[in-house]
């Protein structure tokens, strides 16, 4: 339990996950029924950037700052409205950037009246902070707990419609063996439900296993998008990321399609820059 976010925060990671979390929220809201978002490793929710450890590694200026000072094509800015008007708002709407939102803030920006949240983090310190955050707010459930319990325990919730965001700190050599199995056990339980899944990619072989063990696992509509902003190596700063997604919205494949290429030409540290999105299993 060495990781803290606070140093990655608003980073090219974050980027690809909450730009993608709010394209399936928006669509999600598409329809009136509630949903609940369960979101398993939720971190400390709101993020100084001009402290600490946000501001001694300064990631975020190579993520959300450069979004932010590039001008965006209309579709491109259309399509990043809903989580930039977010981190927008807990600035006060000053245009300046020193706070970023994390993904339990960000999904709870994003919700309605009747929709819920529960978060869990396993950290207590993070817990604690993040329980003070949302304080009053009964739309939200914090809980200090093992995220890998959560994923198994939580679904189906009453709602019926919900998206788990798993976002693991790949601090421990298995996680990616976590993140399967805790996927499957919760997709046995709740073959309908959303979830979204945060990985970095460092070593290719790696995720090509995870992915690999995805495949086979009879878990149907998985899809992946990853992007790269240079060459990733295993000895070096993470480069790129990955989002494993089940019953992803039909609509966000298109979506992403335009959104990658303007992110990987942003975001861009040197060669090998790239972008993907593909299915792993159909229907
Ligand atoms: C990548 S960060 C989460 C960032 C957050 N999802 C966001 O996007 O703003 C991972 C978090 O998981 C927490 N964590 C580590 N192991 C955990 C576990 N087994 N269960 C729940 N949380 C855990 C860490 O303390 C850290 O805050």
């Amino acid at each position: 339990m060495n990781y803290r976010h606070a140093f990655h925060a608003g980073n090219i990671g974050d980027v690809l996950k909450h730009a993608t979390l709010a394209r399936i929220l928006t669509y999600m809201k598409t329809k009136d029924t509630p949903f609940r978002v369960i979101d398993t490793h939720a971190g400390l929710g709101l993020y100084d950037l001009t402290k600490g450890d946000a501001q001694r590694t300064g990631e975020w200026k190579q993520g959300i700052g450069r979004v932010l000072e590039t001008p965006q094509p209309p579709k491109v800015a259309e399509l990043l409205a809903p989580w930039l008007d977010v981190v927008r708002e807990v600035n006060g709407g000053s245009g300046k950037l020193s706070l970023y939102p994390g993904s339990p803030l960000l999904a709870r920006k994003l919700m309605r009246e009747q929709d819920r949240l529960t978060a869990t983090e396993l950290h207590p310190l993070d817990a604690a902070k993040l329980a003070e955050l949302f304080a009053g707010d009964y739309h939200t459930k914090v809980i200090e707990l093992d995220g890998w319990h959560a994923i198994k325990s939580f679904v189906p919730p009453k709602e019926t419609r919900a998206l788990v965001v798993v976002d693991p700190a790949f601090e421990e050599p298995n996680d990616f063996e976590h993140l399967a199995s805790g996927l499957y056990k919760a997709w046995r339980r709740f073959g309908t439900g959303v979830y979204m899944a945060w990985y970095p990619i460092k070593d290719r072989k790696l995720v090509k296993r995870f992915y690999d063990a995805m495949s086979v696992s009879g878990i149907t509509r998985i899809s992946v998008a990853e992007h790269f902003a240079g060459r990733p190596a295993a000895d070096k700063p993470m480069a790129g990321s990955g989002l494993i997604m089940i019953n992803a919205p039909w609509v966000l494949r298109n979506e992403l399609q335009t959104l990658l290429p303007w992110l990987t030409e942003t975001l861009q540290q040197g060669r090998g820059a790239e972008w993907k999105v593909f299915d792993l299993t159909g229907e």
